[in-house]
């Protein structure tokens, strides 16, 4: 009995490592390799860090979907769009605003990106909405 207690006890204290959500393994799986766990990146990823400086500027919500990392991910359009929402949440501080949908991450995956680099400056650069 006693022994039984503490099992269930242990298993009470072990239940909030489990969580975590499944956008979180998402990211883990399909973009920490580039991207690192932190999102800090690497000499030839950027950081994700520096998203913040899109914020709210037209075409960062479409551009932040059609980057190839994103758009060529093996995740569903809503599942996509759940990691979306937690990562723009979590490098900008501020969900977007509606939400992204699978409808809309399945439009905008169909036209990747040819050069995102070049897409980046000129978000960058635009003044904010
Ligand atoms: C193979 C490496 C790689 C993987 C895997 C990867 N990315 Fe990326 N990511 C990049 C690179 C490189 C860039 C810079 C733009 C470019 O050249 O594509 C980038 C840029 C981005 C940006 C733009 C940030 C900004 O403000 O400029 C976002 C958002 C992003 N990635 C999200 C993701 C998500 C979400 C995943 C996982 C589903 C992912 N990436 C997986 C390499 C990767």
């Amino acid at each position: 009995m006693k022994g039984l207690l503490l099992t269930m006890g242990l298993l009470l204290l072990a239940l909030p490592a489990r969580a975590d959500s499944y956008e979180e393994h998402d990211y883990i799986l399909n973009c920490s390799g580039c991207h690192r766990m932190d999102g800090t990146g690497s000499k030839n990823v950027p950081s994700l860090l520096a998203m913040a400086e899109l914020r709210g500027k037209p075409g960062a919500r479409a551009y932040w979907a059609q980057v190839p990392g994103a758009a060529q991910a093996p995740l569903t359009d809503a599942r996509l769009a759940a990691l979306l929402n937690w990562l723009v949440q979590r490098f900008t501080g501020q969900s977007p605003n509606p939400p992204y949908t699978e409808e809309e991450t399945n439009r905008l995956r169909r036209t990747p990106l040819r050069d995102p680099v070049a897409q980046r400056i000129k978000i960058r650069d635009a003044s904010p909405r």
